[in-house]
C-alpha cells in the first residue's frame, strides 16, 4: 500500500473532517465596482464529528454566514483569520456536526476590486470595444472569488446563475442551461450546471461580447466577434484532436468541448476549464501551427480534470501526464517520428533551460515532486513539472519496450483514478501493479533521482534525426569561420516546431555567433513573424546577444502580450541588461493597471 498522503499545504480547509460535495452559486457581476456579488450555498458532508468548518479565501469580505441542517438553522459563528501567502481562513464555528450529516452553508460575501482570479476590462482594453471578464482559478485562486475548500482533493458539483449587463454573454466551466431577462430589464441571467465532480481550481467564468461559432455537434470556439472568423480557421482541427484523444485515453465524459479566445492579457496559453478551455490569442498564428496547445488542453480532460494531483506538489501528475499525451496524439496524427521529435525538443529546449538557466541546478524547484510548504504554488511554476514528468514517462515506456501496452496502462490508470485524486507514490504502486512481469525493469529506473533529486533528469533516447537537422542549420551560424547561409529556403520549408528548434540550437551556442544577428533575421524573416513562438525565439536571441535593434520590439511584444511564458523571460532580460533596464520598469510600471494581476505578480517577483 502507498503511504498515507501529507497533507494538501496550500489549503486551510480542514477537508479530512468535513469535504463539500456541491456549490450553488448566485453572482452578481459589477462592472462598475470591478466586482462579484455573491451568494453561495455549499452542501458539505461530515466525514468526522467536528464543530468547525474552514474554508479558504482571498481579500473576499464576508457578510453573513448561515448553517442548515435537514432544513433546520443551526448556530453559526464566523472569523477570517490570516493565512499569510494562502489567504485568509473562513473558520466556521458551529453546533455539533455528526459524521453523516449533510449540513448547507449559505454564505453572502463580495470578492475585491483586485481579486487575484480575475481581470476585469474596460471597453477600451478590448479589441471589440465592450467590457470583459474572466478568471483564472488554478493554482489557488478560487478562494479569491468564492469561500471554498481550494484544494485539487475535493472535488464538488456545482451550478451557478450569473447576472451580466444587459447585451453580454456569460460562460462557465459547466453546461449552459440558457439564459433569461432579469426583473429590472438592464441585465440577463445565465445559468449553469457542472454534474461532474470538480476540484475548484476548475471552476471558471467569463464574460464579454462573444459570438460563438460551430466547430462539430459537441465543439464550438468563443470569440470576439472581430476575431471570431480567425479563430475558426485557426481550431478547425478541434473535433479531429478530441477523436484521437479519444482513441489514447478512453471516452469524453465532459458532453462540450468548447474553445473561448481570451483578450491578449490572459496569462497562459491554455487553461483546461471543463467544457470550455481558454486560450490566448497568441494562438491566432493563420496557419494552424499552434493547435498543439488545444490538444494538451484536450488531453487534461483525462489526465488533471478525470485524474486530479492530490496536491499541487503533485503537479506533475497533471502536467507531465498532460504533455505525454498531448505528444501520444501528435504522433498518431502525425508519425512516431514527430512524437520523438517534439519530445527531444521538450527536454532540450524548454527542460534544460529551466533547470541551467533559470533556476540553478540545485534549486528545489527543478524537482519533480516539490515541497512547498507555505509558498504560493503558483511561484514553483514552470516547464519542470512538464518536461521532467514527460521525460519520465517516456524513460518508463521505453524501458518497458512495449507502446501498445503502456497505452494500455495509462488507460487503465486514468479509469482507476477517474473522478478521484492521486499521488506519485499511489501512481507509483499502481505502475508496478500493472507490470509485476518487468519488476526488474522497473527497479532498474533510479526513482530516488527522478521524483526526488534537483537537476536535470538522464536524457531520454530519442530518434534525433529531425533534430540532427535542425542542430545542422544552426552550426551553420554558430561556428567560427563557417560561412553563414545566404538562402532562407530550407528554413522557409521547415515545420514550425523545427524552425523553433533552430533558433533554440543557435541560442544555445550563441557565445560563437557574434554579429550575425542582422543576417539571420534578413534570411529567415524573422522580422515578420506572425506565429508568436517564432517570434519570441527571435526577440530572446536578440536579448541574450544584446542587439540593440531588438529592444523596441521586445518592449512592444511586452506590452500587447500577457501570457507569462513569453513576457516574463523578456522583462527578465531587458531588467537585466542595464541599457534598457529603467526603459522597461517604467513601461511595466505604466501599464500595471491594464495587466492581470497574476502577470503583475509575476513581473513584479522579478524585480525583488
Ligand atoms: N493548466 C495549465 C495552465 C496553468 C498551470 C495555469 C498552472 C495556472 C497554473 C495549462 O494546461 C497549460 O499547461 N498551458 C500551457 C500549454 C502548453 C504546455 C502546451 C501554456 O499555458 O503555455
Ligand atoms: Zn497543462
Amino acid at each position: 500500500m502507498a503511504p498515507p498522503h501529507p497533507r494538501d499545504p496550500s489549503t486551510a480547509a480542514n477537508y479530512e473532517q468535513v469535504t463539500v460535495s456541491h456549490y450553488a452559486l448566485k453572482w452578481k457581476v459589477d462592472f462598475e465596482k470591478k466586482h462579484i456579488a455573491g451568494d453561495v450555498s455549499i452542501t458539505l458532508d461530515v466525514k468526522q464529528d467536528t464543530e468547525r468548518i474552514v474554508l479558504d479565501t482571498r481579500d473576499l469580505s464576508v457578510q453573513s454566514v448561515a448553517l442548515n441542517l435537514n432544513g433546520e438553522p443551526k448556530k453559526a459563528g464566523f472569523t477570517l483569520e490570516d493565512n499569510q501567502a494562502l489567504g485568509q481562513k473562513l473558520v466556521i464555528t458551529t453546533e455539533s456536526l455528526k459524521s453523516g450529516d449533510r449540513p448547507v452553508l449559505e454564505i453572502k460575501y463580495e470578492s475585491s476590486n483586485n481579486a487575484a482570479a480575475l481581470q476585469f476590462l474596460t471597453a477600451e482594453q478590448t479589441t471589440d470595444r465592450a467590457p470583459y471578464l474572466f478568471s483564472q482559478c488554478q493554482a489557488i485562486n478560487a478562494r479569491s472569488i468564492v469561500p471554498c475548500m481550494d484544494t485539487p482533493s475535493v472535488k464538488s458539483t456545482y451550478e451557478a446563475e450569473v447576472c451580466v449587463p444587459i447585451g453580454l454573454t456569460c460562460l462557465m466551466s459547466a453546461i449552459g442551461q440558457g439564459s433569461t431577462p432579469s426583473e429590472c430589464g438592464k441585465r440577463t441571467i445565465f445559468s449553469f450546471k457542472q454534474p461532474v465532480s470538480i476540484p475548484s481550481y476548475l471552476l471558471a467564468i467569463v464574460v464579454g461580447h462573444l459570438e460563438r461559432k460551430e466547430i462539430s455537434e459537441r465543439c464550438a470556439v468563443w470569440a470576439e466577434p472581430s476575431q471570431a472568423e480567425a479563430s475558426f480557421y485557426e481550431f478547425a482541427e478541434t473535433e479531429k484532436i478530441l477523436k484521437v484523444a479519444e482513441d489514447v485515453a478512453g471516452p469524453y465524459v465532459w458532453g462540450r468541448y468548447d474553445l473561448v479566445v481570451l483578450p491578449a492579457t490572459f496569462p497562459f496559453g491554455g487553461m483546461e476549464n471543463p467544457c470550455l478551455t481558454f486560450i490566448t490569442p497568441t494562438l491566432l498564428a493563420g496557419d494552424r501551427s499552434l493547435v498543439n496547445v488545444i490538444a494538451h488542453e484536450i488531453s487534461h480532460s483525462w489526465t488533471g480534470n478525470l485524474v486530479t494531483n492530490f496536491s499541487w506538489e503533485h503537479f506533475w501528475l497533471n502536467e507531465g501526464f498532460t504533455v505525454f499525451l498531448e505528444r501520444k496524439i501528435h504522433g498518431k496524427m502525425y508519425g512516431e517520428l514527430e512524437r520523438q521529435f517534439e519530445s527531444e525538443s521538450g527536454y532540450e529546449e524548454a527542460l534544460v533551460r529551466t533547470v541551467n538557466d533559470v533556476f540553478g541546478p540545485d534549486h528545489e524547484y527543478t524537482k519533480l515532486v516539490q515541497n512547498l510548504g507555505n509558498a504560493d504554488p503558483d511561484d514553483a511554476f514552470s516547464s519542470v513539472p512538464y518536461e521532467k514528468g514527460s521525460a519520465l514517462l517516456f524513460t518508463i515506456e521505453q524501458a518497458l519496450g512495449d507502446n501498445s501496452r503502456f497505452e494500455q496502462f495509462l488507460r487503465d490508470y486514468i479509469q482507476k483514478y477517474a473522478y478521484k485524486t492521486v499521488s506519485t507514490e499511489e501512481w507509483k504502486e499502481y505502475l508496478y501493479d500493472s507490470f509485476t512481469d518487468k519488476k526488474v525493469i522497473l527497479d532498474n529506473i533510479d526513482w530516488n533521482l527522478w521524483l526526488h533529486k534537483a537537476g536535470l533528469p538522464p536524457k531520454p533516447k530519442y530518434d534525433s534525426t529531425p533534430m540532427q537537422a535542425c542542430k545542422d542549420l544552426a552550426a551553420k551560424w554558430t561556428t567560427e569561420g563557417s560561412e553563414a547561409p545566404t538562402d532562407g529556403e530550407v528554413f522557409a520549408k521547415m515545420s514550425n516546431s523545427q524552425k523553433l528548434a533552430v533558433l533554440d540550437a543557435v541560442r544555445v551556442n550563441k557565445t560563437m555567433f557574434g554579429d550575425r544577428m542582422p543576417a539571420l533575421t534578413a534570411t529567415y524573416k524573422l522580422d515578420q513573424a506572425k506565429n508568436a513562438e517564432l517570434k519570441f525565439s527571435w526577440l530572446m536571441l536578440g536579448l541574450e546577444t544584446k542587439w540593440s535593434p531588438i529592444v523596441d520590439a521586445s518592449l512592444a511584444f511586452a506590452l500587447a502580450v500577457g501570457r507569462m511564458k513569453y513576457c516574463k523571460p523578456i522583462y527578465r532580460s531587458l531588467f537585466g541588461w542595464s541599457a534598457t533596464r529603467d526603459r522597461a520598469i517604467s513601461q511595466f510600471k505604466a501599464n500595471i493597471p491594464n495587466m492581470h494581476p497574476i502577470t503583475v505578480k509575476a513581473i513584479q517577483s522579478l524585480l525583488k
